[in-house]
């Protein structure tokens, strides 16, 4: 069975999540729903913290609310003590509003405007990651505006590939995000912001990609990052307070997937930053990473009820869901994976194997092909798991679908954390033509 955290099967067969069975969920909150394992992703997030604490270096881990973003959500991030890492004003905008201290926020993102910088700058957040020229500019003149020196990392593109789909590339050289490693780009922009009075340089960020099983990737970043620091402390004696890694730790979304634990990638970090700190002779930086999906990608299960039936004799079988491509895009975006049951039925022997698909019209908006399932009918409801990151956060309106509700289960209780959107909301902002006037 693929169950990960929480989940078991309850004595009326039903799938049930921290102790309470989704069915009664599904009943009471509607579907499609997003269901959150909170234990689940306390403990993911204990394992990275824990690690470096075992190690004794100072660390953040800076959850990338980008995975999944709600007050909630934030709130949960403050209780396990992580630092938090945003990319837009709305993602600053929750963060702040939830009460999470504006100084463990790192601000990200390749185009911020003026106004996201003015307001991070007016909560004076604790880091922003320079992603390029424009910006760096940008940012000196607010940070002389409002009188401050303001922290920064640069993003760096080492020029590593990470094993992975290429759509979710980012640390390749022809990459939108960061100022290039190898081609003089990194070494401009650090002299500006060295030189410049508004700036104080903690370090260097890389992210290399996302959904990565192996360290080898982290590890040549570091490699990679180290080498022109080595070459800045000879010219500029900078030595960094902090280098980040980025996020991209993988998770299993299926059985072919294999993750290794979080402790394993910290370690091989570790170890990795260690070295070259040694080879430079300077002292230990600050590690700071950015998980988003392997804190809460596992601990979301997306509850559908089954609807219609298509069958292409001798072809397939079409099973639809009251969702699809508006509350998880990653299967059309992606071309994803996931794994699912019958969540009214776990226990059922397997009879058909079917394809799932969304409600959509869209021919691509399927969300699983090939699944082995008892003969659903509908009024069954479908458990989707692993749709904890960039599943709810990525969700949108599509023809006019509503963005279902969320809800946090733990030790038996259930909490509400988003409401499931209404027609009413869906109008909301829309703004009806003038009534004409009769010539
Ligand atoms: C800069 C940065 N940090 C962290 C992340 C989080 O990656 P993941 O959710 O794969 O851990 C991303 C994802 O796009 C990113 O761009």
């Amino acid at each position: 069975m693929f169950f990960h955290g929480t989940s078991r099967v309850n004595d009326r067969g039903h799938l049930e999540i921290g102790g309470v069975d989704v069915i009664d969920l599904a009943k009471e909150y509607g579907t499609p729903l997003y269901i959150y394992d909170v234990a689940l992703i306390r403990e993911r997030a204990r394992a990275f913290k824990q690690t470096f604490e075992k190690h004794g270096v100072k660390a953040q881990v800076a959850y990338a609310s980008k995975a999944f973003s709600t007050m909630a959500m934030v709130q949960l991030v403050e209780e396990e003590g992580l630092s938090l890492d945003v990319v837009s004003g709305g993602e600053l905008y929750t963060a702040l509003k939830a009460g999470f201290p504006p100084e463990r926020i790192h601000f990200h993102g390749n185009n911020k405007s003026y106004e996201e910088l003015e307001m991070a700058l007016q909560h004076k957040i604790g880091c922003f990651v320079v992603d390029n020229f424009y910006e760096l500019s940008l940012l000196e003149q607010l940070s002389k505006q409002h009188g401050v020196t303001t922290s920064i990392l640069l993003r760096v593109t080492p020029g590593i590939e990470a094993h992975t789909h290429d759509y979710i590339l980012t640390g390749q050289e022809d990459s939108k995000f960061g100022f290039d490693l190898n081609n003089g780009q990194a070494d401009e922009a650090f002299e500006k912001a060295l030189t410049s009075e508004s700036f104080k340089v903690l370090g260097l960020h890389c992210h290399i990609g996302s959904q990565i099983f192996e360290t080898t990737g982290f590890v040549l970043a570091a490699q990679k990052m180290f080498k022109k620091i080595g070459d800045w402390k000879e010219k500029f004696g900078f030595v960094p307070e902090v280098v980040n890694l980025g996020g991209g730790f993988g998770i299993r979304y299926t059985n072919e997937d294999d993750p290794i634990p979080a402790s394993v990638y910290v370690e091989q970090i570790i170890a990795e930053v260690k070295k070259q700190v040694a080879e430079l002779g300077i002292a230990m930086p600050e590690i700071w990473i950015e998980p988003g999906r392997s804190l809460v990608g596992d601990a979301g299960t997306t509850i559908y009820s089954i609807g219609s039936r298509k069958e292409v004799p001798n072809v397939r079988q079409y099973v639809a869901v009251d969702g699809g491509m508006s509350d998880n895009i990653r299967p059309a975006l992606y071309e994803a994976k996931y794994e699912a049951v019958l969540a009214n039925r776990v226990l059922d022997e397997n009879e058909e194997v079917v394809s799932i698909a969304g409600k959509c019209c869209e021919s691509g908006d399927m969300l699983i092909w090939d699944l082995p399932l008892p003969k659903a009918q509908a009024g069954d409801y479908l458990a989707v798991f692993c749709t904890g990151a960039y599943g709810y956060s990525m969700a949108n309106n599509y023809n006019r679908i509503p963005r279902p509700a969320v809800v946090f289960v733990e030790n038996g209780q259930a909490q509400l954390v988003v409401k499931r959107e209404t027609y009413e909301d869906l109008v909301k902002l829309d703004v009806p033509l003038k009534a004409k006037v009769n010539k």
